[in-house]
C-alpha cells in the first residue's frame, strides 16, 4: 500500500512542485519506489515540469487530467472510462537508461469548475451546506485513495488556496512536506496551513502538540549562504514547527530543472549542482516514509 505524501502551504512560489518532482524523480530512480504524482494545482506546473507543454496537452485532449477523473468518477457505481495516469512521466532514466516507474495524473485548469460541479450535484440530495461539503470530500478522499495498491509512494502536490480536492489531500496524507521561502511572511503561511493539517482552529491548539507528534515538516526553500536574516527566519520557524534538517539553497540546477527535455537524462545531468542537496532531502525522507 502507497505511502501518501502531499507537499503544501498556503502561499503560493514556494517550491511546492518543484519539490514534488524532485521527490518523485528520487524516489523512483534512487529509491527504486513506484511513484505517483496527482497535480492537484490548476497552475499544472507539476504536469508541465513531468509532461512538457506538449505532452500536457495531449493529455488533456484524450481526458487523462485530475478533473476528468473526479468527474467520471465521483458517483459510486461509475466506472473508470480509460486510464487516467500519464505513465513513464519525466525527463529522467535510471542506471540502465531506462524510464523509471514514476506516473502521473496530469493536472487541469478545470479542477475548481469540476469541484463546484460535484458540490451542486450533491446539494441535490441536501439542503445543509456542511453536509454537502463532507459527502464531497469524503468522495474525493476515496478517489484520491484509489491508486494506492498499484504505487509505493503518492505525491500530492497542492495548491495553495483551500480547495475540496486540497483539503481531502491533507486529510489522507501520512506526511506533509512544507517548503517554505525564508521571507517574512512565510511564519504565518506556514502557521496557516499546519493548523490545517493538525485540524486545529486556534494556533493555541497548534502548540499544543508535540513538535515530534505533528503529521508535517517544514523544508527551507530558497536559501542564500551565509544571509543572516533568513538564518534568523528559519530559526523562527523551527522554534514552532518541524524542520529538515536539509536546506535547499536557490540554485539554476533547481530553477532550470522546471523545463521538460525531450531526451532523458540521469538525475545528476538534470539538477546538476543541486544534485547532492536533492540526495540529502532524499535521504532525510526516505524513512520517514517508510514508517
Ligand atoms: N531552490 C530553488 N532555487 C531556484 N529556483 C527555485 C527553487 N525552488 C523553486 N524555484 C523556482 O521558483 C518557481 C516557483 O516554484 P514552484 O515549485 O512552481 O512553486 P509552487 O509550486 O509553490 O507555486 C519556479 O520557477 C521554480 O523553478
Ligand atoms: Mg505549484
Amino acid at each position: 500500500m502507497a505511502v501518501f505524501l502531499a507537499v503544501a502551504n498556503r502561499k503560493g512560489g514556494v517550491g511546492k512542485s518543484t519539490t514534488s518532482v524532485m521527490l518523485a524523480h528520487a524516489l523512483s530512480v534512487w529509491g527504486n519506489k513506484r511513484v505517483l504524482l496527482m497535480d492537484l494545482d490548476s497552475q499544472c506546473n507539476a504536469s508541465l515540469i513531468l509532461l512538457g507543454g506538449q505532452g500536457w496537452n495531449e493529455a488533456r485532449k484524450a481526458y487523462k487530467t485530475i478533473a476528468d477523473y473526479l468527474f467520471d468518477m465521483f458517483d459510486e457505481s461509475a466506472q473508470p472510462a480509460r486510464d487516467y495516469l500519464e505513465h513513464a512521466a519525466g525527463d529522467v532514466a535510471d542506471d540502465n537508461g531506462k524510464p523509471p516507474v514514476l506516473s502521473l495524473l496530469p493536472g487541469s485548469l478545470l479542477l475548481e469548475d469540476v469541484q463546484g460541479e460535484l458540490f451542486v450535484k450533491e446539494a441535490r440530495q441536501s439542503r445543509d451546506p456542511d453536509v454537502v461539503a463532507n459527502r464531497v470530500k469524503n468522495r474525493l478522499e476515496k478517489l484520491l485513495r484509489r491508486f494506492e495498491m498499484d504505487f509505493d509512494v503518492i505525491i500530492l502536490d497542492c495548491p495553495p488556496g483551500l480547495s475540496f480536492a486540497a483539503l481531502s489531500a491533507l486529510k489522507i496524507a501520512d506526511k506533509v512536506l512544507v517548503p517554505f521561502r525564508p521571507d517574512f511572511v512565510s511564519r504565518l503561511a506556514v502557521d496557516r496551513v499546519a493548523m490545517i493539517i493538525e485540524n486545529q482552529i486556534h494556533i493555541n491548539g497548534l502548540e499544543e502538540i508535540p513538535i515530534e507528534k505533528r503529521r508535517y515538516t517544514c523544508l527551507a526553500n530558497y536559501v542564500r549562504k551565509g544571509n543572516g536574516r533568513e538564518r534568523l527566519l528559519i530559526e523562527e520557524i523551527e522554534l514552532f514547527h518541524p524542520l529538515m534538517e536539509t536546506q535547499m539553497p536557490h540554485l539554476d540546477g533547481i530553477a532550470n530543472a522546471f523545463d521538460w527535455e525531450p531526451t532523458r537524462k540521469t538525475i545528476g545531468d538534470k539538477y546538476g549542482d543541486a544534485t547532492e542537496h536533492l540526495h540529502r532531502l532524499y535521504t532525510e525522507i526516505s524513512p520517514i516514509l517508510s514508517t
